[in-house]
């Protein structure tokens, strides 16, 4: 997952981040009409291609885009220090880096075999949004088309159709990429969207068309849509963004009606080119649905793009109300079964002896280290362990080293989170029923266990069911647009999988709730035709109902920052007689306050209606540590104090076909700005028959005040920016460097704030922070390698457009930091010889103008020296 991280020249091995690749570049290219030298040439690619060759830059077109409403341009290989010609040739309009995007890592994911299971409430997905109503009116999406970017699908599946091509379900569409592809690698494109190796994109076509009458009981949300995919991604890996907007643009073409991506990374900005892109084409009057993000627990300011696009649908992750459990037979004492969290039974047969690591059901790392030379051989037992401290990888490992097999992990809070146990035959149970048997154990009692299959059952999930997922990621982005924009179910979801893979599978993320709202406005297409689509993010919007940040009484409504409007409710939508524009209230930060707001109410009722109107906020949340530049982790604290509003009126009758403008005043919370607390809620108007709401969201404080580069040591224990050297240890005093492949230092960065500029430039040891550059004093271009903003250097080692902040995650793959290495090469290709540096990094404050030096934070590294070895 990702987003353009703060430093990353460096490809990692896993690219769990978005990284930029290298040497490429998307390129925008005016009209051929905007050029005056138009009549040269046929095409604005052929100037472009043209004005290379006349510079004599190589280069290598990977993809050539000509959708003229939307997209003229060209993805590019060519040498990072002939970008900056680029962008003097003729018709280019816009340059950006080419950067990975992953695919949403999966939050937990089981194969279950269809044989004989059968989940009583297979449809608790749809009677949570209203989707079974719909189609009892006998909507299924029929003749609405839906495009969907993803891994491919397994169409010979037979609950999606059972092949492809006109006639079937899953129409066409295209593999822009391969089986091969990594993001990394050249993309082997063929007509053909099969996938049978990853899976991700039949359980996301599931959850829109899966047919009825399968042994689950489970149906997409518009099964009579007419489906297309376009394959981005390989077996594994990730994919890059110029790949995406190539799909994009030809789900555009192929007329698709809705196009949905379960795909991205954290970001919080709205200027990527993929994002940028989307947006355009939601503006042509489609659908285009695309999920949060997955990083709830990084906090707030952390959406995924492309989905922070401006017109896009950007979709959080509600659980589902029920979860699929298997119930375990006790033997040798008296107790009920204990129920585990699987959909299926364990694959174990016969009885096994219950064996604990710890007889302490309290204890913290249980089993996170090798298990003592006392242990008996595990191999006909099942062990039971504690949650907690460790991954769940290292504790199972640990049991296989003592020859265990089978495990029963115990959580340490209440209720059920779902685990990834790999290859390891484990479940998750309760803290409490773990804690008898800890205890059954540890008095001696003989007891064993037995997984007989229950058949496919669920429980309610009492914790969570209903309430936004843990993982669903928070906004807002740093332009404070509602991202997300609103909710649907994706936690718990079961759906279709790539038969080789086990056909039916269990995952969890917004993965699966975008692909539910891209259904969802399917069903509202065939019902109100497609000229909805403009209006489709707003009806759902003021249809949705917000949830609360807790099952417990009298909990406040979790943030808009987190579940945008709600969750939607599709029978609402579709039966609306009102219409409300805008469904949102941005009312940014107070710096730049828009607390005067007003919307219109529409009635389209054949008969007068009177609305009440009334004011409930949603609680207010403290996005940052109080006196602190480190964001808040996710679960975000919320508090009571909100907003106040003053509405123009309290009560509205309006005739049929009559329409008023209701004002809005708002008066933000009185908090300290210190947490920067964004506050949140809605405007409700209620008539006999419905409810609809009005969002909004704002911010106490100045973005721009936010301290974005992270110069502290709270992170490593030392102050940032810091030089590692070669061996990735800290470089302490000054060091020498021969700059040899393998005595090259790194530059370690993080942020504090999302920044939209950041820049890495060498200096000389003697260089001193500038206290007072002035505005405009020195030559402030972009792209000038030796000076920006005022401050001149010997030159830039990297910049880096629109970054999103870091997450305290500990390693560089989630964006924890970043890290630029030093291999004696400034951005323009030109080298630096040997001397004694520091690095000065800059990162432009949010709102700041990247022409004064006094809107970016800076700091300096340690001294270092580099002396080359002389040939
Ligand atoms: C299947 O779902 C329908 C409602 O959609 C329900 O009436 C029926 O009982 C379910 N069947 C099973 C076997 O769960
Ligand atoms: C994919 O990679 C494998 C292993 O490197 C190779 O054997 C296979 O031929 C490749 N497939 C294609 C279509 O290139
Ligand atoms: C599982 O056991 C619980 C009691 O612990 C019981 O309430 C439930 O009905 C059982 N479920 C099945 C499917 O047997
Ligand atoms: C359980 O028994 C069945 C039938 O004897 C066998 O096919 C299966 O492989 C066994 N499973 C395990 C996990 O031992
Ligand atoms: C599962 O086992 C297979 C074969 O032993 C191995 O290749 C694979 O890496 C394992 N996967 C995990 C997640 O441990
Ligand atoms: C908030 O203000 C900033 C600074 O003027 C602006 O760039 C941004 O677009 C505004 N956001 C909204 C939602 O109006
Ligand atoms: C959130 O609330 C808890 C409980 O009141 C408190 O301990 C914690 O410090 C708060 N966290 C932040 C970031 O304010
Ligand atoms: C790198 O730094 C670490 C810790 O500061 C040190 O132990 C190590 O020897 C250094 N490596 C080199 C190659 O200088
Ligand atoms: C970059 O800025 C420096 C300092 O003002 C100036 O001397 C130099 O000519 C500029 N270079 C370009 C290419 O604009
Ligand atoms: C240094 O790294 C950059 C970016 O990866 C690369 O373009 C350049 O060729 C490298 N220079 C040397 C001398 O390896």
């Amino acid at each position: 997952m990702v987003g353009a991280s703060l430093l990353s020249f460096l490809l990692l091995a896993t690219c769990a981040s978005a990284t930029r690749v290298p040497d490429r570049f998307i390129v925008e290219l005016d009209s051929l009409e905007g050029l005056t030298s138009k009549r040269l040439y046929s095409s604005p690619h052929d100037a472009l291609y043209h004005g290379l060759r006349k510079r004599g830059i190589p280069f290598d077109v990977r993809t050539q885009y000509d959708t003229k409403d939307i997209f003229v341009g060209a993805s590019l290989a060519l040498s990072s220090q002939d970008k900056s010609q680029l962008a003097s040739i003729p018709g280019v309009k816009a340059i950006h880096p080419v950067v990975t995007v992953s695919s949403h890592k999966p939050i937990n994911r089981r194969v279950v075999e269809a044989a004989g299971a059968s989940l009583p409430d297979g449809e608790s997905t749809h009677v949570m949004t209203g989707v079974d109503k719909v189609h009892a009116q006998g909507l299924t999406g029929t003749g609405i088309k839906i495009g969907i970017i993803d891994t491919g699908v397994d169409y010979n599946h037979p609950f999606l159709g059972g092949g492809i091509g006109p006639g079937h379900k899953i129409v066409g569409g295209y593999d822009l990429v391969g089986d091969n592809y990594t993001g990394l690698n050249d993309p082997q494109p063929d007509p053909d969207p099969l996938d049978q190796c990853n899976g991700h994109g039949t359980h996301v076509t599931g959850i829109i068309g899966a047919n009825p009458g399968n042994p689950f009981n489970i149906s997409g949300v518009a099964y009579g849509a007419t489906l297309s995919m376009y394959r981005i991604f390989g077996c594994t890996g990730d994919t890059t963004d110029d790949v995406i907007i190539d799909a994009l643009l030809r789900g555009y073409e192929d007329g698709n009606d809705v196009l949905t991506l379960s795909l991205g990374g954290p970001d919080g900005w709205l200027e990527g080119a993929s994002g940028v892109v989307a947006s355009r084409i939601a503006g042509k009057g489609r659908v285009v649905t695309i999920a949060a993000g997955n990083d709830g627990q990084y906090g707030a300011w952390y959406t995924s793009s492309p989905g922070t696009g401006k017109d896009v649908i950007s979709v959080a992750s509600i659980d589902n109300i029920v979860i699929p459990v298997q119930n375990a037979t006790l033997h040798g004492v008296s107790h009920d079964p204990i129920s585990y969290l699987s959909a299926n039974a364990l694959p174990v047969n016969g009885t096994l002896a219950v064996y604990a690591t710890s007889t302490n059901s309290s204890v913290a790392d249980d089993a996170c280290d090798t298990l003592p030379d006392s242990t008996p051989d595990l191999s006909d037992k099942v062990v039971i362990v504690r949650r907690g401290t460790c991954t769940f990888a290292q504790k199972l490992q640990n049991i296989a080293n003592k020859g265990g097999k089978v495990a029963l992990i115990y959580n340490n809070v209440e209720g059920w989170t779902s685990i990834t146990a790999g290859n390891f035959t484990a479940a998750l149970i309760s803290a409490e029923e773990g804690a008898y048997l800890v205890r059954e154990f540890a008095s001696h009692a003989n007891i064993s266990l037995s997984f007989p299959s229950s058949g496919a059952a669920t429980i309610a999930d009492t914790l969570n069911g209903g309430l936004v997922s843990s993982f669903s990621s928070y906004g807002p982005s740093y332009d404070m647009q509602l991202k997300p924009a609103l909710a649907a179910p994706g936690g718990n979801i079961l759906s279709t999988y790539p038969l080789p893979l086990g056909a039916w599978a269990l995952d969890s993320g917004t993965s699966m709730a975008t692909p539910f709202v891209a259904g969802a406005a399917a069903l509202l297409l065939q019902a109100r035709g497609k000229g909805a689509a403009k209006g489709m993010r707003g009806l759902l919007q003021a249809t949705a109902n917000p949830v609360r940040e807790s099952l417990e009484e009298g909990a406040l409504l979790q943030t808009a920052a987190q579940q945008g409007s709600g969750l939607i409710q599709v029978d609402s939508a579709l039966g609306t007689k009102t219409v409300v524009t805008p469904a949102q209230l941005l009312l940014n930060d107070t710096a730049h306050f828009h607390g005067w707001q007003k919307f219109t109410v529409k009635n389209t009722d054949t008969k007068s209606v009177t609305y009440k109107l009334s004011h409930v906020p949603a609680g207010t949340a403290l996005t940052y540590e109080p006196d602190s530049i480190f964001a808040a982790d996710g679960p975000v604290n919320l508090t009571h104090t909100h907003a106040r509003v003053h509405l123009s009126s309290a009560h509205i009758t309006l005739p049929p076909g009559g329409s008023a403008v209701i004002t809005a005043t708002f008066t933000p919370p009185r908090l300290s700005a210190s947490t920067l607390p964004v506050y949140s809620g809605f405007i409700t108007l209620t008539s006999t028959t419905e409810t609809l709401r009005v969002a909004y969201l704002g911010a106490v404080g100045d973005l721009h005040a936010r301290t974005v580069l992270d110069t502290t040591d709270a992170f490593f224990g030392y102050k940032l920016p810091a030089l590692w050297n070669a061996t990735g240890g800290r470089q302490v005093g000054v060091q020498t460097y021969d700059l040899g492949e393998d005595d090259q230092p790194s530059v370690i960065g993080r942020l504090a704030f999302g920044s939209p500029l950041v820049r890495a430039d060498l200096v000389p040891a003697d260089f001193k922070l500038p206290v007072h550059a002035r505005r405009g004093l020195l030559d402030a271009v972009r792209g000038n390698n030796t000076a920006l903003a005022g401050v001149r250097t010997l030159g830039a080692l990297a910049e880096f457009d629109y970054v999103p902040r870091s997450s305290d995650a500990p390693d560089a793959d989630d964006n924890g930091w970043t890290v630029v290495p030093l291999n004696g090469t400034f951005v323009d290709g030109s080298r630096y010889g040997d001397g004694a540096y520091r690095v000065l990094v800059r990162a432009l404050r949010v709102n700041g103008d990247r022409h004064a030096s006094r809107d970016y934070d800076m700091a300096l590294t340690g001294e270092f020296v580099v002396k080359e070895k002389k040939h």
